[in-house]
């Protein structure tokens, strides 16, 4: 029986030069695999039938589309949105987001195909082929990894050349501008003039922060135990209402990220992202926290929180550390339930108002009104005693004389 190999298929150029590469270097069988995370959400979705035909074109015995976007939202984006997921502090990990997802449903394709192996096109410049292969090997460690585009060296205009000649129906320019990854979470925007980090992105990079509204607005996003679940008092389940999200803060221009980021494989690289539903949703979130998380679980949260945007980039979303830290998010997000109000206005979305039925916001406590319920004279020993030990540090080990406050019964 010939050996089958699923492949992580996008429909572009590379995966389906590698569907024909695997087969004629391999002699495998290729099993094409699309994994629908929202991709093309910026233009309208993708033609996820045309993709198959495309598969099988080119040579697959078979060709699948698996719709993962709820999945994605649900079980991927909103993990990482309590974990306040940032890489390096900026990057809402969009594409690091969505390999583990069609990780794992390359994994059960190629169990239900009785594949030996699973193959993906990325070159070994990036973090992708990271994903990809450690999450497999997390999954399932008996499978072999296959990485075409990494063995076969071959420049854009070559890969043009041998999908021509294998009548590999393809829908490239010559002069293809960018190179893109998009989900539900955002996009990246990489290659062409943006690879030198001096130029300022054309505006032609951007699709899904496209400023379009003029006016002023303001939306109240509604949380329960750190998920979003309402737009202004609408229902939503995350993914129509990260979809929502994405058009309304993306029609304001504000989204946009600008940086230089440093790579698994060591590299440093300067990326454009995409990500207006998430950068906003993020915002919202963290100052949710603000209102409802008691200070040291909120302090120790915030320690975290880099880790697992480091985890979760290097590619170990399936991991023992990463799992552990989720069951600590989850446990942390019991009360983070209340509601949000963001304003939008050209280029900017920031937040005007926050409530929560559980809010440590206790008006009593912080007014400096008549309705004051604070004990001003519990005040003066607490900051004795908060001061006592430098202050003796001061006079005995400074010879600052004096005698501290405090000291005096000595
Ligand atoms: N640098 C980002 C990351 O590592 C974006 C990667 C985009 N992937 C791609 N195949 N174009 O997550």
């Amino acid at each position: 029986m010939t050996k089958r190999v699923v492949l992580a298929y996008s429909g572009g150029l590379d995966t389906s030069v590698a569907v024909r590469w695997l087969m004629e270097h391999h002699g495998v069988e290729v099993v094409a695999v699309a994994v629908d995370v929202g991709q093309g959400a910026g233009a309208g979705g993708e033609d996820w039938e045309a993709v198959r035909q495309r598969a099988l074109a080119a040579g697959a015995v078979e060709a699948v589309v698996v719709d993962a976007r709820a999945e994605m939202a649900e079980d991927f984006c909103m993990p990482a949105l309590a974990a306040n997921a940032k890489y390096e502090g900026r990057y809402p990990l969009v594409s690091a987001l969505s390999r583990p997802v069609i990780v794992k449903h390359l994994v059960a394709e190629a169990r239900r195909h009785g594949a030996g192996a699973v193959a993906h096109g990325c070159t070994g410049k990036g973090n992708d082929q990271v994903r990809f292969e450690v999450g497999t090997r997390s999954l399932a460690p008996d499978l072999e990894v296959l990485a075409p585009a990494r063995v076969w060296g071959l420049t854009r205009e070559a890969s043009i050349e041998y999908a021509a000649r294998w009548d590999i129906p393809i829908t490239v320019t010559k002069e293809k501008l960018y190179s893109i990854d998009e989900n539900l979470w955002g996009k990246a925007i990489e290659c062409g003039a943006i690879e030198d980090p001096w130029n300022r992105p054309p505006e032609d990079v951007y699709t899904m922060t496209v400023p379009t509204a003029t006016e002023p607005t303001e939306v109240v996003l509604g949380f329960e135990s750190g998920v979003p679940v309402s737009v202004d008092g609408r229902p939503l389940r995350p993914e129509p209402l990260i979809a929502e999200l994405n058009a309304l803060v993306g029609s304001y221009g504000f989204g946009r990220l600008d940086v230089v980021e440093n790579r698994r494989v060591g590299i440093k690289s300067r990326e454009t992202y995409e990500a207006p539903a998430a950068l906003a949703l993020l915002l919202a979130h963290a100052d949710l926290e603000d209102l409802t998380l008691e200070r040291d679980l909120h302090h120790e949260k915030v320690r975290l929180e880099p880790r697992w945007a480091e985890l979760v980039y290097d590619g170990l979303w399936f991991s023992p550390l990463k799992q552990a830290l989720d069951a600590f998010f989850v446990e942390s997000q019991r009360h983070v339930t209340g509601e949000v109000r963001l304003r939008l206005d050209r280029g900017r979305c920031w937040v005007v108002g926050r409530r929560s039925p559980v809010s440590l916001y206790d008006h009593g406590l912080a007014t400096y009104d008549a309705t004051d319920t604070f004990r001003h004279e519990d005040a003066e020993g607490f900051v004795r005693l908060w001061g006592l030990g430098v202050a003796t540090w001061a006079e005995v080990q400074q010879g600052r004389a004096g005698g501290a406050p405090g000291r005096a019964g000595r």
